[in-house]
């Protein structure tokens, strides 16, 4: 197995390995695992996938989770379709930094995206490094965030644009989460930054010590959220990827948020992705 990195502090590009086989083999399933954690994205071009090969190899690192606004394969329950073409509207869901399903209490460990289909340039998706985001945070911003925790809400992200009644039928089947604003990564021990457009507000900046006569007293809540949420576009902690079909990412859901890039309409884009679950937020 060839390991190239990609950028100074994200993403590495595997070649001489075939997810087939690391569906199936222990030695180098560990080995994808360990350079997974290394460099928190992987990236192989010219994979041969079966979608039942993809189901398996994404199985190695846990049970896989559908999405309540994305369709799954109707024969492989877990992998998600992130399907576009020249009939899509352009308001596409995923071209925002974020970091997926926060909205859940304890969201996805990791995913493994395919692409099937896409156009001939375009369509890049773009990871960033937020461990490396929070370590260069000024000392008094890691001081004023280490007690803080964000309300993560599907409702007003992806519900925004569903009619009021479905809405709130969404929030009802999946209520806001509360995660640390600092996460702690459970295998590395990194401090990861952990905000992003799921994010709405901090649940427990409204303390005498953060507001004087009811405004905020620094930096304001929503402003320092918007600062720590910008975080994620700073081109330093990045990777882009420029997909192929057969083409594979891999990414620690953990330390990263994504972006893709929605450049490239009208024309056919076909992703699947499997999303492996993961643990509550610490
Ligand atoms: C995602 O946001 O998980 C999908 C990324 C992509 O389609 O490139």
């Amino acid at each position: 197995m060839k390991i190239e990195k990609l950028t100074c502090h994200i993403g590495a590009e595997i070649t001489s390995v075939s997810l087939t086989e690391a569906a199936h083999d222990d030695g180098l399933f560990e080995e994808l695992r360990a350079a997974l954690l290394a460099h928190k994205v992987l990236f192989l071009r010219d994979q041969d996938l079966s979608r039942a090969d993809h189901v398996a190899f994404a199985r190695r690192f846990g049970a896989l989770e559908d999405h309540p606004m994305l369709g799954s394969d109707p024969d492989h329950p877990g992998l998600v379709q992130i399907y576009k073409d020249e009939t899509s509207p352009p308001d596409y869901f995923e071209n925002s930094w974020h970091c997926d399903a926060t909205w859940r209490d304890a969201p996805p460990m990791g995913c493994v995206l395919h692409c099937v289909a896409c156009p001939p340039v375009g369509g890049d998706t773009m990871w960033t490094n937020m461990a490396k985001a929070y370590a260069d945070l000024p000392d008094h911003v890691k001081a004023t965030i280490a007690p803080l925790k964000a309300r993560h809400s599907i409702e007003a992200t992806f519900g925004a644009r569903l009619p009021e009644d479905q809405r709130h039928a969404l929030k009802a089947r999946y209520p806001d989460a509360e995660h640390p604003v600092v996460r702690t990564h459970p295998e590395t021990g990194e401090k990861v930054l952990f905000v992003s457009s799921f994010a709405t507000h901090f649940t427990n900046f409204h303390t005498a010590q953060n507001v004087r006569f009811g405004q905020d007293f620094a930096l304001g809540s929503a402003q320092l959220l918007a600062y720590l949420i910008g975080r994620a576009a700073i081109p330093e902690y990045q990777v882009r990827w420029r997909w192929t079909p057969g083409s594979v990412a891999i990414w620690d859901n953990r330390s990263t948020q994504h972006y893709a890039v929605a450049d490239y309409a009208p024309t056919v884009r076909r992703m699947e992705r499997a999303s492996i679950v993961g643990d509550k937020p610490f």
